[in-house]
């Protein structure tokens, strides 16, 4: 049976990311898998690469080897048959705990000679979830997103295995928004999108975890 991680890298454990990727693993597991899931934000604390090169010698070569609230993820992605990752966009980016992980990832990965590059061929087929405030068109060919997506995917392949995004603008981001003072959103037009399109976004990430599994990309 394919064995899929999933990783919900917001704080917020039932918001969009997480439900994206809830529905994503719901999907791999109705096509036959297992399915491991973490929310980043609940494992024991973790900090990103601590520079001690315990990845680059001896028994530990390829493998990150600080303990922490990471190691369980770190062991069970080396074990899979296919990622699920969703984060919202921060400032442009990855979540800060995601970019802990990513930097745990790669580097554990890298050999620093020049042939081979890597320790391990990353071959484990990955659904890399976004979520933002700004809209989907943000992330095509031209929009101010676009080339930090491809680059976020870029050093994901390298790590783990081929990417294939998805991305989920225009989120609601509070349930009231008269509580703030946020002028530059139309509170009442983001939960008319949250009813009408978050559904059908809901049901195609399900479709591409299972995907994941009946017919994994390479
Ligand atoms: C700290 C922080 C930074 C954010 N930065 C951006 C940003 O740069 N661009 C953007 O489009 N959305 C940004 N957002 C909005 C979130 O990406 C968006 O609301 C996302 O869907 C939240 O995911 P969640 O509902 O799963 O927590 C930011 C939100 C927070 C809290």
């Amino acid at each position: 049976m394919p064995s899929i991680v999933a990783i919900n890298a917001s704080p917020r454990p039932t918001w969009n990311t997480a439900t994206l990727v809830k529905d994503a693993a719901q999907g791999a597991e109705e096509a036959g898998a297992t399915v491991q899931y973490f929310d980043l934000y609940k494992l024991d604390p973790f900090m990103g690469c601590r520079s001690c090169f315990a990845c680059k010698r001896g028994k530990t070569a390829g493998r990150c080897a600080y303990p922490d609230g990471l190691t369980p993820v770190l062991d069970a992605i080396r074990e899979a048959d296919g990622v699920i990752i969703g984060t919202p966009n921060y400032l442009g980016g990855v979540s800060a705990g995601l970019y802990a992980l990513i930097e745990r990832l790669v580097f554990q990965n890298l050999t620093y000679q020049t042939d081979p590059r890597w320790y391990h061929a990353p071959a484990t087929p990955t659904l890399f979830i976004m979520t933002s405030n700004a809209p989907d068109g943000a992330y095509q060919k031209g929009g101010f997103y676009a080339d930090m997506l491809q680059s976020k995917l870029l050093v994901l392949t390298n790590a783990i295995g081929p990417m294939r995004p998805f991305v989920c603008g225009s989120t609601l981001q509070v349930t009231d928004y008269s509580h703030y003072n946020w002028t530059m959103f139309d509170g009442e037009q983001r939960h008319r999108r949250h009813e009408k399109v978050f559904p059908l976004q809901r049901e195609q990430v399900a479709e591409m975890g299972a995907e994941l599994v009946t017919d994994p990309w390479k």
